[in-house]
Protein backbone atom coordinates (compact mmCIF):
# COMPACT_ATOMS: atom_id res chain seq x y z
CA UNK A 1 0.00 0.00 0.00
CA UNK A 2 1.71 3.38 -0.63
CA UNK A 3 2.10 5.72 2.12
CA UNK A 4 1.90 9.25 1.72
CA UNK A 5 3.22 11.59 4.55
CA UNK A 6 1.22 14.61 4.73
CA UNK A 7 2.51 18.15 6.43
CA UNK A 8 0.68 21.94 6.58
CA UNK A 9 2.99 24.29 6.77
CA UNK A 10 0.32 26.45 9.14
CA UNK A 11 0.01 25.66 12.61
CA UNK A 12 -3.26 27.75 12.97
CA UNK A 13 -6.53 25.21 14.27
CA UNK A 14 -8.72 26.27 11.65
CA UNK A 15 -5.53 26.30 8.77
CA UNK A 16 -7.06 25.97 5.39
CA UNK A 17 -4.12 23.76 4.91
CA UNK A 18 -4.50 21.81 7.19
CA UNK A 19 -8.17 21.54 5.79
CA UNK A 20 -7.03 20.31 2.22
CA UNK A 21 -4.60 17.85 3.93
CA UNK A 22 -7.58 16.66 6.57
CA UNK A 23 -10.08 16.06 3.34
CA UNK A 24 -7.50 14.30 1.14
CA UNK A 25 -7.11 11.99 3.96
CA UNK A 26 -10.84 11.72 4.18
CA UNK A 27 -10.83 10.24 0.85
CA UNK A 28 -7.81 8.23 0.57
CA UNK A 29 -7.88 7.26 4.49
CA UNK A 30 -5.24 3.97 3.46
CA UNK A 31 -2.78 6.43 1.76
CA UNK A 32 -2.33 9.27 4.00
CA UNK A 33 -0.64 9.37 6.90
CA UNK A 34 -0.44 13.17 8.77
CA UNK A 35 3.24 14.46 10.09
CA UNK A 36 3.22 17.50 12.39
CA UNK A 37 5.61 20.68 12.29
CA UNK A 38 3.67 21.21 16.17
CA UNK A 39 6.27 20.81 18.37
CA UNK A 40 9.30 21.88 16.09
CA UNK A 41 11.26 24.21 17.96
CA UNK A 42 13.37 26.98 16.53
CA UNK A 43 16.57 25.78 14.99
CA UNK A 44 19.70 26.82 16.72
CA UNK A 45 22.89 25.03 15.83
CA UNK A 46 24.13 25.37 19.45
CA UNK A 47 20.80 23.61 20.75
CA UNK A 48 22.24 20.81 18.18
CA UNK A 49 25.24 20.69 19.35
CA UNK A 50 24.17 20.64 22.76
CA UNK A 51 20.82 18.53 22.80
CA UNK A 52 20.97 16.69 19.27
CA UNK A 53 18.20 16.49 17.39
CA UNK A 54 14.36 16.92 18.68
CA UNK A 55 12.09 13.96 19.35
CA UNK A 56 9.73 15.84 17.23
CA UNK A 57 12.14 16.35 14.71
CA UNK A 58 13.29 12.67 14.65
CA UNK A 59 9.85 11.34 14.82
CA UNK A 60 9.00 13.47 11.64
CA UNK A 61 12.45 12.32 9.75
CA UNK A 62 10.91 8.52 10.40
CA UNK A 63 7.73 9.24 9.33
CA UNK A 64 9.20 11.03 5.78
CA UNK A 65 11.57 8.10 5.57
CA UNK A 66 8.93 5.22 6.07
CA UNK A 67 6.70 6.76 3.30
CA UNK A 68 6.43 6.38 -0.13
CA UNK A 69 5.49 10.38 -0.84
CA UNK A 70 5.27 13.58 0.94
CA UNK A 71 2.82 15.81 0.43
CA UNK A 72 3.28 19.80 1.69
CA UNK A 73 0.48 22.16 1.45
CA UNK A 74 2.07 25.07 2.88
CA UNK A 75 0.49 28.52 3.06
CA UNK A 76 1.45 31.86 1.16
CA UNK A 77 3.22 34.69 3.55
CA UNK A 78 4.25 37.67 1.54
CA UNK A 79 4.55 35.57 -1.40
CA UNK A 80 6.46 32.94 -0.12
CA UNK A 81 6.55 30.02 2.32
CA UNK A 82 5.85 30.73 6.01
CA UNK A 83 8.77 30.91 8.14
CA UNK A 84 7.60 28.04 10.31
CA UNK A 85 7.32 25.36 7.41
CA UNK A 86 11.48 26.35 6.01
CA UNK A 87 12.30 25.95 10.13
CA UNK A 88 11.13 22.72 9.97
CA UNK A 89 12.44 21.86 6.69
CA UNK A 90 16.16 23.06 7.72
CA UNK A 91 16.11 20.75 11.36
CA UNK A 92 14.43 18.00 9.10
CA UNK A 93 17.91 18.49 6.96
CA UNK A 94 20.12 17.28 10.12
CA UNK A 95 22.10 15.87 10.43
CA UNK A 96 23.50 16.26 6.52
CA UNK A 97 24.71 12.78 7.08
CA UNK A 98 20.99 12.02 7.48
CA UNK A 99 19.54 13.62 4.20
CA UNK A 100 19.73 11.02 2.04
CA UNK A 101 17.70 8.60 4.11
CA UNK A 102 14.70 11.19 4.84
CA UNK A 103 14.93 12.99 1.20
CA UNK A 104 16.63 11.48 -1.43
CA UNK A 105 14.48 10.60 -4.59
CA UNK A 106 11.37 11.08 -1.70
CA UNK A 107 8.26 11.88 -4.71
CA UNK A 108 7.03 15.62 -3.12
CA UNK A 109 3.83 16.85 -3.94
CA UNK A 110 3.56 20.83 -2.96
CA UNK A 111 -0.34 22.42 -2.78
CA UNK A 112 -1.50 25.23 -1.06
CA UNK A 113 -4.31 27.35 -0.55
CA UNK A 114 -5.52 30.83 0.60
CA UNK A 115 -8.29 33.02 0.82
CA UNK A 116 -6.14 35.53 -2.05
CA UNK A 117 -6.67 34.98 -5.28
CA UNK A 118 -3.47 33.52 -6.29
CA UNK A 119 -3.68 30.13 -5.26
CA UNK A 120 -0.13 30.42 -3.07
CA UNK A 121 1.56 29.98 -6.53
CA UNK A 122 4.56 32.19 -4.97
CA UNK A 123 4.62 30.22 -1.94
CA UNK A 124 4.79 26.64 -4.06
CA UNK A 125 7.58 28.49 -6.28
CA UNK A 126 10.36 28.94 -3.11
CA UNK A 127 9.72 25.73 -2.04
CA UNK A 128 11.64 24.67 -5.37
CA UNK A 129 14.86 25.41 -4.09
CA UNK A 130 14.70 23.28 -1.52
CA UNK A 131 13.04 20.15 -3.18
CA UNK A 132 15.94 20.78 -5.40
CA UNK A 133 18.94 20.97 -2.04
CA UNK A 134 17.47 18.12 -0.92
CA UNK A 135 17.68 16.11 -3.86
CA UNK A 136 13.83 15.18 -3.85
CA UNK A 137 11.57 13.78 -7.13
CA UNK A 138 9.41 16.60 -7.31
CA UNK A 139 6.20 15.41 -8.32
CA UNK A 140 5.35 18.50 -11.56
CA UNK A 141 2.23 16.62 -13.55
CA UNK A 142 -0.74 17.75 -10.83
CA UNK A 143 -0.75 21.45 -9.56
CA UNK A 144 -3.31 22.27 -7.14
CA UNK A 145 -3.23 25.93 -6.18
CA UNK A 146 -6.57 26.52 -3.79
CA UNK A 147 -7.94 30.11 -4.06
CA UNK A 148 -10.56 31.94 -1.57
CA UNK A 149 -10.40 29.06 0.35
CA UNK A 150 -12.81 30.68 3.02
CA UNK A 151 -15.24 30.40 0.91
CA UNK A 152 -14.86 26.72 0.45
CA UNK A 153 -15.24 25.10 3.92
CA UNK A 154 -18.18 24.27 6.46
CA UNK A 155 -18.84 26.13 9.95
CA UNK A 156 -16.55 23.62 10.84
CA UNK A 157 -14.06 24.66 8.98
CA UNK A 158 -14.14 21.70 7.05
CA UNK A 159 -13.27 21.73 3.40
CA UNK A 160 -16.87 21.10 1.67
CA UNK A 161 -17.01 22.65 -1.55
CA UNK A 162 -17.77 19.81 -4.60
CA UNK A 163 -15.61 21.58 -6.46
CA UNK A 164 -12.60 21.54 -4.70
CA UNK A 165 -12.89 17.99 -3.36
CA UNK A 166 -12.60 16.86 -6.62
CA UNK A 167 -9.96 18.68 -7.82
CA UNK A 168 -8.61 17.62 -4.81
CA UNK A 169 -9.22 13.86 -5.10
CA UNK A 170 -7.29 14.39 -8.91
CA UNK A 171 -4.50 15.67 -7.65
CA UNK A 172 -3.84 13.39 -4.67
CA UNK A 173 -4.90 9.95 -6.95
CA UNK A 174 -2.49 11.25 -9.33
CA UNK A 175 0.92 12.16 -7.37
CA UNK A 176 -0.66 8.44 -5.40
CA UNK A 177 0.59 6.63 -8.36
CA UNK A 178 3.56 8.96 -8.93
CA UNK A 179 4.87 7.35 -5.98
CA UNK A 180 3.81 3.62 -6.72
CA UNK A 181 5.62 3.36 -9.93
C1 LIG B 1 -0.67 36.23 4.71
N1 LIG B 1 -1.57 35.83 3.73
C2 LIG B 1 -1.19 35.84 2.40
N2 LIG B 1 -1.98 35.26 1.42
C3 LIG B 1 -1.56 35.22 0.14
O1 LIG B 1 -2.26 34.67 -0.72
N3 LIG B 1 -0.37 35.78 -0.24
C4 LIG B 1 0.46 36.38 0.66
O2 LIG B 1 1.53 36.83 0.30
C5 LIG B 1 0.04 36.42 2.03
N4 LIG B 1 0.85 36.99 2.99
C6 LIG B 1 0.56 36.80 4.33
C7 LIG B 1 1.49 37.18 5.30
C8 LIG B 1 1.22 36.93 6.62
C9 LIG B 1 2.26 37.26 7.65
C10 LIG B 1 0.00 36.33 7.02
C11 LIG B 1 -0.28 36.04 8.49
C12 LIG B 1 -0.92 36.00 6.08
C13 LIG B 1 -2.90 35.31 4.11
C14 LIG B 1 -2.84 33.79 4.29
O3 LIG B 1 -3.00 33.18 3.02
C15 LIG B 1 -3.95 33.35 5.22
O4 LIG B 1 -3.70 33.81 6.53
C16 LIG B 1 -4.15 31.82 5.22
O5 LIG B 1 -5.36 31.53 5.86
C17 LIG B 1 -2.97 31.10 5.85
O6 LIG B 1 -3.06 29.72 5.65
P1 LIG B 1 -3.79 28.74 6.72
O7 LIG B 1 -3.25 29.07 8.07
O8 LIG B 1 -5.26 29.00 6.61
O9 LIG B 1 -3.42 27.38 6.25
Amino acid sequence: MTKIIAISGSLRVRSFNTAMLKAAQQLFPENIVMGSIEEIPLYNEDVEAEQGIPPAVDTLKNLIADANGLMIATPEYNNSMPGVLKNATDWLTRPPSDMARVFHDKPVAVMGATPGGFGTVLAQNSLLPLLRTLKTRPWFEGRLMVSRAHTLVDDEGRISDEEALKRLEHFVSGFISFCAD
